[in-house]
């Protein structure tokens, strides 16, 4: 952001006369000057760019000022008690920003619950984790939520407080300390769209406290509700229908975007603001390295519009940013910002989230896998793949939610596609109620006015495992474990950090029985988030059976990423492979390149030598997947969705196969 000259002195005037109150305390709590120095450099050199976006957001407030200096008293003392690992950390990460580009990262994302019950006995797994390669765990949230029905977790009722039943706020500490000895980097989620109707604030708003109904955005009658819904989309229709709920007891509506019970917060107050600021600050002292902001497009209102992706929500990502620069260096936010790839985009800077999902490639790779084409994943990712420098994606293949078809509209019609039709075929084809298809998935969230839908299954599950474990047909097995397989080599080749759902690189199948529990019921996405599978765990190195297929081949391609510069960073090349079915992309980093192509249907497919020569300088490649060499003079037929990781080879390897 740029700062006109007045903004500029008002900033430096600002600091001038906060400052000195804020040493005077650092001191007074026994800091140490070479603490405070460091503090002090980080602010004055994020102060003007903090000090700017909080004035356009609340500078025609009375009591701006107010919550500008306890902000910055927040941030002194939270520095001041962040732990002596944390801040070695903080200097490691700003000597080497560009950390998380390394060919060595890879993330996984659990539920504590499901996965093994506690935080203690998570840390019996830490062997499987570095087993797997992980460097990074994102554990899905474990804070104190209400019973029964509570999203999953992403109802908030006190973010300092892990859920009893899972552990406490200092095994969560230890926790952390614990991973990043072993080189494994804590992720949680920033749920700060909204909190829970458990919550503190939300309670003492129940009871009347007018400063706390401010803190949320409550309205006596339906007139500004219905004002609003003019131009709202239903996220959780089969919830309920629009975005308000009654509340009796208040004789309210109470604006809740997801479920009745996540009161939406009300970021056009500044105390709002400031109080999330020091949860995240709690939370970055606990020892997260990434926090994952969740439901980042709906955390501004604005009438008449969707009140999504509105300009103030990046401006308060953006000073949230700062601050986190000033007071927890090393600390990084990934978007959830699963909305149209434009949206998508706008959240990513290193001034504001570094890290985002990459949804639009989650899509269409089950969109390539559907119908066997890669024509609308290499047009939409020709233009929307590449990102501003320290940043990446996280490129994932299904997370705990749905999958929605969030391609761009124009992007499919400019391959001849109808985006209405397709959408509809492709919610047809996971769901099994397109004739031969190989998914067997569950409809989520569909809206019967719009006749919208997104998908809910686990990757196995949709990529044909199920079904064809339960023909027991041995053909149609291997053709699910190498659609599992595929789709795996590309978020761990294309560039980014790879992201893994725990109990995929079994095989996990759909748990349908969700459904007898009805706090989950009427979720389908419990579908896809069943408890840990010891059994298969067991057999991942047993090559004969299915979870060791998939886990054996998985493991291959992690190694072998883990030792290829090529793969580092995000800088990626689409080829033209003039074969529709097969998808190429170049990776390149200094002298190392890799060219990699994937056949995506069931069908042996070719492409010409020609293409292989324009991307290698010599007369062979070497495939890394299968070790065999490739000669570029002849054309290179892949087998039914087999991929291949070419380095070019000057000159023929005597002794490897051809
Ligand atoms: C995010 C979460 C999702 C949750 C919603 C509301 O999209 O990923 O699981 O339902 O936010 O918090
Ligand atoms: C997210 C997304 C929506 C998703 C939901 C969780 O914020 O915008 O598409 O389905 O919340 O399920």
């Amino acid at each position: 952001m740029q700062l006109d000259d007045r903004t500029q002195r008002q900033a430096a005037q600002a600091l001038q006369r906060l400052l000195p109150r804020i040493q005077q305390e650092f001191v007074a709590r026994g800091g140490t000057p070479a603490d405070w120095d460091g503090f002090a450099a980080r602010l004055n050199r994020e102060w003007p760019r903090l000090f700017g976006l909080l004035l356009r957001l609340y500078g025609t407030q009375y009591d701006f000022f107010y919550h500008l200096e306890q902000l910055l008293h927040a941030m002194a003392a939270s520095w001041q008690a962040r732990p002596a690992w944390l801040k070695q950390l903080d200097a490691a990460r700003e000597a080497d920003p560009d950390w998380f580009q390394s060919e060595r990262m890879l993330g996984a994302m659990l539920y504590v619950d499901r996965f093994c019950g506690t935080l203690q006995r998570l840390r019996d797994f830490v062997p499987y984790f570095k087993e797997l390669g992980l460097t990074y765990l994102h554990l899905m949230p474990l804070f104190d939520a209400p019973a029964g029905n509570n999203d999953g977790g992403y109802a908030v009722s006190n973010y300092r407080k892990v859920d009893p039943r899972l552990g406490t706020i200092e095994e969560l500490a230890a926790l952390a300390h614990e991973l990043q000895a072993e080189g494994i980097n804590l992720v949680l989620d920033f749920v700060f769209n909204h909190t829970s109707d458990e919550h503190e604030w939300a309670r003492r708003a129940q009871a009347g406290d007018p400063e706390y109904q401010e803190f949320y955005l409550i309205f006596p009658d339906r007139s500004l509700p219905d004002a609003y819904e003019r131009t709202l989309r239903e996220i959780f229709p089969s919830v309920r229908r629009g975005s308000f709920t009654w509340r009796a007891d208040m004789q309210r509506w109470v604006w809740t975007t997801f479920n009745s019970f996540q009161w939406d917060l009300n970021y056009a107050n500044p105390a709002v603001f400031r109080a999330m600021a020091e949860e995240m600050l709690f939370l970055a002292n606990v020892g997260v390295a990434v926090l994952r902001l969740d439901a980042v497009a709906f955390i501004w209102k604005r009438l008449g519009t969707s009140c999504e992706n509105q300009p103030e929500a990046h401006l308060i990502i953006q000073a949230f940013n700062a601050i986190a620069r000033v007071a927890a260096p090393a600390l990084l936010f990934k978007s959830e910002a699963i909305v149209h790839p434009d949206d998508v985009m706008s959240y990513i800077s290193p001034q504001e989230c570094q890290l985002s999902y990459n949804p639009l490639l989650m899509a269409l790779l089950w969109e390539t896998l559907a119908t066997r084409q890669v024509r609308l994943l290499a047009h939409a990712l020709s233009h929307r793949f590449r990102l501003p420098s320290g940043c990446a994606w996280v490129n994932y293949l299904r997370s705990h939610d749905d999958i929605g078809w969030t391609f761009d509209d124009n992007d499919a019609r400019a391959v001849g596609i109808d985006p209405w039709g397709h959408r509809q075929f492709l919610n047809a084809f996971y769901t099994g109620r397109f004739p031969g298809s190989f998914a067997s998935g569950l409809p989520f969230q569909e809206n019967p006015d719009t006749g919208d839908a997104r998908v809910s299954g686990t990757l196995a599950s949709l990529a044909g495992l199920e079904r064809a474990l339960r023909s027991g047909d041995p053909g149609a097995i291997d053709l699910a474990i190498r659609r599992i397989v595929l789709l795996h080599s590309i978020i761990l080749s294309i560039g980014g950090i790879p992201l893994l759902y725990l109990g995929d690189e079994l095989g996990t199948l759909n748990d349908y029985s969700y459904v007898n529990d009805p706090t989950k019921a009427a979720d389908s996405r419990w579908v896809h988030r069943p408890p840990r599978n010891q059994a298969a765990l067991d057999q991942r190195h047993d090559p004969a059976s299915v979870p060791g297929r998939i886990f054996g081949a998985l493991t291959r391609l992690i190694r072998l990423r883990q030792r290829l510069p090529a793969l580092r960073d995000g800088a990626m090349e689409l080829v033209r492979t003039d074969n529709e079915h097969v998808f190429g992309y170049v990776r390149q980093d200094g002298a190392h390149r890799l060219l990699v192509l994937a056949n995506v249907s069931e069908q042996p497919q070719t492409v010409e030598g020609n293409l292989l020569r324009m991307y290698g300088p010599g007369i062979h490649f070497i495939d890394l997947v299968s070790e065999r060499q490739v000669p570029a003079h002849q054309a290179l037929t892949l087998q039914p969705y087999q991929f291949v990781w070419l380095e070019p080879a000057p000159w023929a390897a005597a002794d490897m196969p051809t």
